[in-house]
């Protein structure tokens, strides 16, 4: 069995990456492993939050561990929100007004398409790796279904005429960028352990 911690607080990521794992590889939470710490998310790139994650729980616990950063990339917005998807509108980061932002500065505009990138920062033994995931698709005219979390009521992966927000989990890990990134993951996690 291969034990990761993952660098999380957030419960559906933990939930959608336990799920995409295959059997011989489990996960810690943060909060399993009795750290209950908030990881600034202080960079530019997606790329350079998830290693500076990483490297702190690395570094508090000296065990194999991996973060994650993801963010929503609009065509029009040049990008945004991209890396400040979490915090795109003002005030306490939440979910409704972020959505709303984004429809609000899409309103009228003809080029709607996104996608989802995740990166995912692993340390084992001691060295980094990075992994990408990416989902095409197009921002929806108003937010359709309650499920999943962020952005997902309004994003229709390529593919699919519902929103990742009308899918069961199972549904969106077909297109998932997070479970796009969780695969290489596990291919290079498999390739270690055959070696
Ligand atoms: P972070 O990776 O914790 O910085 O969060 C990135 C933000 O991107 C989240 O708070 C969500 O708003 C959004 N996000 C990331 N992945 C997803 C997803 O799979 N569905 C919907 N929104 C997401």
């Amino acid at each position: 069995m291969i034990e990761l911690i993952f660098a999380t607080n957030n419960d559906n990521k933990v939930r959608e990456i336990r799920q995409a794992l295959p059997e011989g590889f489990s996960i810690i939470s943060l909060q399993e492993a009795g750290i209950f710490k908030d990881i600034p998310e202080p960079h530019a790139t997606l790329e350079a939050n998830a290693t500076e994650k990483s490297t702190v729980i690395y570094e508090l616990t000296r065990k194999n561990c991996f973060s994650e950063d993801s963010g929503l990339e609009t065509v029009v917005l040049d990008g945004a929100p991209g890396v400040r998807s979490a915090r795109f509108a003002d005030g306490e980061p939440q979910y409704a007004s972020n959505t709303n932002k984004l429809l609000t500065l899409l309103n009228g505009k003809e080029n709607r398409k996104a996608r989802f990138r995740t990166v995912i920062s692993l340390i084992i033994k001691g060295k980094e790796e990075l992994f990408e995931g990416i989902c095409e698709g197009t921002i929806a005219p108003e937010p359709m279904g309650t499920g999943g979390f962020g952005y997902d009521p309004v994003f229709i992966p390529d593919g699919s005429n519902k929103t990742f927000g009308q899918m069961t989990l199972e549904e969106k890990q077909e297109f998932s960028h997070r479970k796009k990134a969780v695969k290489k993951l596990v291919v290079y996690l498999k390739s270690l352990a055959d070696r």
